[in-house]
């Protein structure tokens, strides 16, 4: 069975795209089938996967409609370890378009049942709002993967998000899991953000990764390049941090799949 994730955030701009890319790329580095899914209508997890969001033919929102298949719309990428579907402006108009659909907020989650022997990791690049894609992500999902940068208003933005998330579960998806939080473009020299770090650990404890990812310009650099962190530079901080924290999450799946097995 496949292992759902949607990376999200209402807020924009915390590290959701970059965190969607490189751990799709190095999840797929340690050996995984991985399908990374842009639904964000500006299409920046396309782009940095290296992909013209001008020619993207189909994108999630046709796949919900049902007008094409998940099979056909999925990119098969070579050499980024991941296969993608792509975003394109269409996303926009998801909203509308899914008005009449029934059972729209669960449209995903059958159709990714198609997909679940083909791939281990799913991961959901939510847009920063909470509209139909980011529902039918949550409906979906196993757990949300949460990127945070750890600055003044964060941990208002979070309770937030936390709220959306205990709607969903009472209402259409109990088992939905906060994965984890992870600090991005971290700075362990600004003591704002050690200080908003320390106050996310006594709230969420082990639900935030131990992996936090520092700000570095290799990861602000590489979608523009069109490649993930781990090939754009192998060497850099960025790439291990996002490399440690694919072996996180792995770590923390094998763990629930052995509680899951313990408790049958
Ligand atoms: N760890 C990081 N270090 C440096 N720049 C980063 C880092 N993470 C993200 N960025 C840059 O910050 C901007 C916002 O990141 P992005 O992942 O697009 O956020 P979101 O998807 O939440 O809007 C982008 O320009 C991205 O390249
Ligand atoms: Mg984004």
């Amino acid at each position: 069975m496949s292992k759902i994730y949607a990376v999200a955030n209402q807020k924009g701009g915390v590290g959701k795209t970059t965190t969607a890319v490189n751990l799709a790329a190095s999840l797929g580095y340690f050996e995984e089938k991985v399908l990374l899914i842009d639904f964000d209508p500006q299409g920046n997890a396309t782009t940095g996967s290296g992909i013209d969001k001008q020619e993207v033919e189909w994108s999630g929102v046709d796949v919900l409609l049902g007008d094409v298949s998940l099979v056909e719309a999925i990119q098969e990428m070579d050499g980024s370890g991941y296969d993608l579907l792509a975003a394109n402006g269409d996303l926009t108009a998801a909203e509308v378009e899914l008005f009449n659909v029934e059972d729209r907020l669960h449209r995903l989650t059958s159709i990714l049942e198609t997909a679940d022997k083909k791939y281990s990791y799913i991961l959901i690049d939510c847009p920063p709002t909470l509209n139909i894609l980011t529902l039918n992500a949550f409906v979906a999902a196993d757990g949300v993967i949460v990127p945070l940068q750890c600055e003044y208003y964060a941990l208002e933005g979070l309770t937030s998000l936390m709220d959306t998330m205990d709607r969903v579960r009472e209402t259409q998806n109990p088992a939905l899991q906060l994965q984890g939080i992870v600090r991005t473009m971290y700075d362990s020299r600004n003591n704002l953000a050690v200080e908003v770090s320390e106050q996310l650990l006594s709230h969420f404890g082990e639900r935030v990764y131990e992996t936090v990812v520092p700000r570095n310009v290799k990861l602000a650099e590489a979608p523009s390049y069109g490649r993930p962190i781990i090939y754009y530079a192998p060497s850099s901080r960025g790439a291990y941090a996002y490399v440690d924290l694919a072996a996180e999450i792995l770590e923390r799946a094998e763990k629930e799949k052995r509680d899951e097995g313990n408790a049958l």
